[in-house]
């Protein structure tokens, strides 16, 4: 990056690809990279694996300010952990992703979880990081808007509805047939419907520049945001 610190924000609405696009960015800038998704969801797992009801907010919230979360920012090798749990692949599943809502539109969850996410983004921006301070590209859903307003670059990810489906249903049955994008339809809606109560994620703010991904395949996405990066920042 030539001795600048670089900060990418990325939001986008579930099966847009933004993960696995934002993570391909990070490693071929040499960037740290911020999956603020598994974050909500390493919180879920604790209050899940503690016996929390989610209903509860204040016990909730309460939770969340003791996680003792740590994730890792290499794009090459994402880690979460809880304490002493690797929670890496138990965040990724079906009770997580269905249960994930009601933790992520706490508002006190989200000021814990968005206070440590800009600490991450901070810290990344100083030599002795990760990324000695070249920066990240960091994912979410209010990245944009809310944690980092101030972003080098601030993208948008969209993608039909019909090619959300369809990704994961390919993820998640391994086949986007017409079976398959049934068995996620209800899933992928739902969470979108339930995500947009705390944030307005399918539009573009003020400054952000949108991609597409519909018509675009993985390649195609991440040179397509790439060449949103060295536009904004004259970065390659
Ligand atoms: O991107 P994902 O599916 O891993 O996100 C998990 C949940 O966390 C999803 O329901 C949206 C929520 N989320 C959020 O509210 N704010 C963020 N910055 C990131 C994720």
């Amino acid at each position: 990056t030539g001795g600048r610190t670089v900060v990418v924000a990325v939001d986008g609405p579930s099966g847009s690809g933004k993960s696995s696009v934002s993570r391909e960015v990070a490693r071929r800038l040499g960037l740290a990279f911020l999956d603020t998704g598994a974050m909500y969801r390493a919180a879920t797992w604790w209050c899940l694996e503690t016996g929390v009801p989610l209903d509860d907010t204040a016990a909730v919230a309460a939770t969340v300010r003791g996680l003792p979360l740590v994730v890792g920012v290499d794009p090459d090798a994402p880690t979460v952990h809880v304490g002493e749990h690797d929670v890496a692949e138990a965040i990724r599943e079906t009770r997580i992703s269905a249960a994930v809502s009601a933790v992520a539109t706490n508002l006190d969850v989200r000021a814990e979880l968005g206070r440590l996410q800009r600490e991450a983004i901070a810290a990344e921006s100083a030599p002795g990081s990760f990324s000695q301070g070249r920066g990240v590209v960091a994912e979410g859903r209010d990245i944009t808007t809310v944690i980092a307003p101030d972003a080098d670059v601030r993208l948008l990810l969209t993608a039909s509805e019909e090619a959300r489906l369809a990704r994961r249903a390919r993820d998640v049955h391994g086949s986007d047939d017409a079976a398959a994008v049934e068995a996620t339809r209800d899933q992928v809606l739902r969470r979108d419907a339930d995500d947009a109560t705390v944030s307005t994620f399918h539009t573009a703010a003020d400054g952000v520049v949108t991609v597409d991904s519909s018509d675009l395949d993985f390649e195609q996405t991440v040179r397509a945001v790439l060449e949103v990066v060295a536009r904004a920042t004259g970065v390659r």
